[in-house]
């Protein structure tokens, strides 16, 4: 069985689809913001504020480096920054199959409104500043996200959608004609 690897923005919706869909499929959930901060001992918040943002990078990056160790099949959500260089996302695709949870910024900002204090690069923003900074940054991070193997829009971000595409790429080998 391949990995399953969300991407998106923050406030996509990574972590609670990826939970559903690790669930349903028996498999180990990973939440990489999670992760780093039970490594570090520290929420990301305080990461940023203690080391910067540079450093969170470097930290996302050993992050799936560790990841190739890694044995058991996983579903990861990732951080909304972790697939933004070449290197990590070719390391993402590597490990598993691709999915890119696309929402447009308006949607994205009015799901952020309200969840913003756990986010260092949102956090002091009012509405309409987050809205065009989404825009912004998400204008530059889509080049990358769009590598994903697969681009699932709103209707689409759901456990079934999911597992219908890994159907199709891993038929189970018993239904196989
Ligand atoms: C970030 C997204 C966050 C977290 C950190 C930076 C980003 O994860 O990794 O605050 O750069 O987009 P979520 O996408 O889970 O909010």
């Amino acid at each position: 069985m391949r990995n399953v690897i969300l991407i998106g923005f923050m406030g996509a919706g990574k972590s609670t689809l990826g939970k559903k869909l690790a669930n349903a499929m028996d498999v180990a959930f990973i939440d990489a913001d999670l992760s780093i901060e039970a490594q570090q001992g520290m929420s990301i918040g305080e990461i940023f504020a203690k080391h910067g943002e540079q450093y969170f990078r470097e930290l996302e990056r050993e992050f799936i480096h560790n990841l190739y160790s890694y044995h058991n099949p996983f579903v990861l959500a990732t951080g909304g920054g972790m697939p933004c260089s070449q290197a990590n996302m070719l390391s993402l695709r590597e490990l598993g199959v691709t999915f890119y949870l696309h929402r447009s910024p308006k949607e994205l900002a009015h799901r952020l409104k309200n969840a913003k204090s756990e986010r260092p690069l949102i956090e002091s923003m009012q509405a309409e500043e987050l809205e065009d900074y989404i825009y912004g940054k998400l204008g530059e991070r889509e080049e990358f996200y769009r590598k994903a193997d697969f681009i699932l829009d709103r209707n689409q971000q759901d456990v079934k959608s999911i597992r219908d595409v890994l159907a199709i790429l891993h038929p189970n080998p018993s239904q196989r004609s």
